[in-house]
């Protein structure tokens, strides 16, 4: 019954699966700090124009995969990605006159109502780094070796790291016009997608996945011939910056990206391995128009997203037993249970994971589930134990036991840390 099924594109991440994308997180939270980001949230949903404008009316997101949804007089839309909100708070905040160039990350669930595939999903979860205001070619590469060195730090096989400039508002005009009529000779060719995109988003011919397109996009200009004086250069120290730090990459020219915000540098990150043609694990680029775009100051702005699912997916993490707890209290009788709750909760208080049963279950079932959660030791109180304030506690591989007073429970002469 659909009632009792997540939605299409949707999944419930399970406590043993958990323990992976904590690991990830975790990681990835540990990098981006290490190169001076700091967090920031900004709200699940936004007002749909900012999308609409900063990620483009004529792209796929915006076109045909947002979640929208109005109130009132405003519609509203389900974040499909994470920069334009971040370039949204910046302005609001008006960081642009205290201290201009800020680096943010942020971590969470994006929505993008796409057609279901292998590694691909409505709601997904991304890891991103956002740096506003500053065109610096060395502030592209260090977020290119930042993103390179975390996905090696995780494990991830394979890796293969890409890069490409698609010019500026100067240059790309006349290189649009030129791959146009490159392209028209070919027209019949194409994809019915692409077909459409001549007309009205010319680059993304580059990246098209049909085969035939792609064999046409080889033989097709290629923006990196065809830059201004300024990207060049920029396309130049970038490149410089990344052959100095070592970062492990390949320029591919045929890389233009899915939203229309950037400018000069795009990248990103992939694990053939992965399997499928969803196999991108992150991307990103400088957006150095869209500040302006959407009102704000005109200063540079460079990041990236890293799409959690997939990179988790490419680790092929096995499952997780459930974590070890400190301890399982054991009722012999129904008369110690009251005891059994309030010793748990004094261990609890002290920083020490414990259960209990709250079943009124049989000794020998107790001491079972004990052994099924990974108890390291259980805490076994009887009618005799109670009356003279003792448990006795039993590590539970070796067997090993010895009486444990109440008010010694949860010091470490009792069962913290390492006392058996
Ligand atoms: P994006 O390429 O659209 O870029 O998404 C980045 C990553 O998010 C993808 O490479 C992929 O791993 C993951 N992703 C995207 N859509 C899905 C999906 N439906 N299911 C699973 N994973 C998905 C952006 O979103 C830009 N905001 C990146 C950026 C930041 N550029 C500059 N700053």
């Amino acid at each position: 019954m659909a009632l009792l099924q997540a939605p299409v594109g949707t999944r419930d991440l399970l406590p043993e699966e958990l323990a992976a994308w904590r690991h990830v997180e975790g990681r990835s939270r540990d990098w981006f700090e290490r190169y001076g980001y700091q967090e920031l949230r900004t709200p699940l949903f936004e007002y749909a124009d900012l999308f609409q404008r900063g990620i483009g009316e004529v792209t796929d997101i915006v076109e045909k995969e947002m979640y929208t949804f109005s109130r009132g007089e405003r519609l509203y839309a389900l974040r499909p990605e994470q920069t334009a909100s971040i370039v949204r708070a910046y302005i609001e905040h008006d960081w642009a006159s205290t201290r201009r160039f800020r680096k943010f990350w942020y971590m969470g669930p994006q929505f993008r109502h796409e057609r279901k595939q292998r590694h691909r999903y409505r709601q997904f979860y991304q890891m991103g780094v956002e740096a506003i205001g500053s065109t610096s070619p060395t502030v592209d590469a260090e977020t290119m070796v930042l993103a390179w060195r975390l996905l090696r730090d995780l494990g991830v096989r394979d890796l293969v790291t890409e890069l490409n400039t698609i010019g500026c508002a100067a240059c790309r005009p006349a290189f649009r016009e030129r791959l146009r009529e490159a392209t028209i000779p070919r027209q019949a060719e194409l994809c019915p997608h692409c077909q459409r995109r001549l007309e009205r988003n010319v680059l993304r011919l580059l990246d098209c996945k049909e085969p035939g397109c792609a064999a046409i996009a080889r033989e097709l200009p290629r923006v990196v011939d065809h830059l201004c004086e300024g990207c060049g250069a920029h396309f130049d120290a970038v490149r410089g910056a990344l052959d100095a730090l070592a970062v492990e990459y390949r320029v591919n020219p045929l890389i233009v990206r899915g939203l229309d915000y950037y400018s000069r540098t795009v990248c990103e990150f992939s694990s053939p391995g992965l399997g499928g043609s969803q196999n991108a694990l992150g991307g990103g680029g400088r957006y150095d128009g869209l500040l302006p775009l959407l009102g704000g100051p005109d200063v540079g702005a460079v990041g990236f997203a890293l799409g959690t699912d997939r990179i988790v997916e490419a680790l092929g993490a096995p499952l997780a037993a459930p974590p070890a707890m400190d301890a399982y209290v054991v009722a012999v009788d129904e008369e110690s249970r009251r005891d059994c709750l309030l010793l748990a909760e004094r261990m609890r208080t002290a920083g020490l994971s414990c259960e209990l049963d709250h079943e009124g279950r049989s000794l020998q079932k107790q001491l079972r589930q004990a052994h099924r959660l990974g108890a390291l030791r259980s805490v076994v109180v009887g009618p005799e134990e109670r009356g003279r304030r003792v448990a006795r506690v039993k590590v539970m591989e070796t067997g090993e036991e010895r009486e444990v007073a109440f008010d010694d429970l949860a010091r470490p002469e009792g069962v913290a840390p390492r006392g058996p």
